[in-house]
């Protein structure tokens, strides 16, 4: 695996796809179609480096160079919110284990506060994609990912839609040897914690809670 770093998504459709999301008159239908459309593109980012084993396959014609990916993954979503990234990481990694960790911001503290968590007991062999669209504090961040390195996960890599400066540098100082994917780095937090201008509450907005 390389160096730790942030990844900031440049892609047409990504950024196309993220001003959608963030109109406060996109629909809870339509916000869920481009979160799931912007996590695929943002996946595909995340597992390019993703190392392999050359193999040999056997065409109809002849015999032929192939790879296979040398590491079995673990996609973890983030509860809520992150449950809407799951299924495009499938349809990249069918054979992906699934492991879930459900952790809510106190609204006044914005701490996050641990509800439920669940991992395959092979985590530690596995690369683990995390993944929420919101990076907001990086207190959610910080603490799933102190949860999967206890449970002995080494390759960790973090995948977001919206982030601000403040998560991602929590996410450097805590964890540097994660790597971030971030769909767009927007400007800054407001006096209650949320992105600006981000795009509201995530979770609220895919499961229409609002
Ligand atoms: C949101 C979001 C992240 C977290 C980001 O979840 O999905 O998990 O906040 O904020 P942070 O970087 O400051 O920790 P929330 O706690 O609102 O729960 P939900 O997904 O159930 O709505
Ligand atoms: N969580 C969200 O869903 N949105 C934000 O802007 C910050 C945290």
């Amino acid at each position: 695996m390389s160096d730790a770093k942030l990844h900031v998504m440049d892609h047409p459709l990504i950024l196309h796809k993220i001003s959608m999301l963030r109109s406060k008159d996109t629909n809870t239908k339509d916000f869920r179609e481009l979160i799931n459309e912007i996590a695929l593109l943002i996946g595909c980012e995340a597992t390019r480096d993703l190392p392999v084993t050359e193999c040999s396959v056997t065409t109809p014609i002849a015999e032929a160079a192939g790879y296979h990916l040398q590491h079995q993954v673990c996609l973890v979503p983030i509860l809520r919110a992150g449950l809407g990234m799951v299924d495009p990481l499938l349809t990249l990694i069918p054979a992906a284990k699934i492991g879930h960790i459900g952790l809510s911001r106190d609204p006044a503290t914005l701490a996050p506060v641990e509800y439920y968590c669940k991992l395959p007991p092979d985590v530690a062999e596995r690369v683990v994609l995390v993944l929420d669209p919101m990076l907001a504090t990086g207190g959610s961040a910080a603490a799933a990912i102190s949860f999967l390195k206890k449970h002995g996960a080494k390759h960790i890599k973090m995948l977001n839609i919206v982030g601000a400066p403040e998560g991602v540098k929590t996410i450097s100082e805590a964890h540097p040897d994660v790597d971030v994917y971030l769909g767009c780095l927007d400007e800054k937090l407001n006096d209650h914690g949320y992105i600006v201008p981000g795009l509201g509450d995530a979770g609220d907005r895919l499961f229409g809670t609002l």
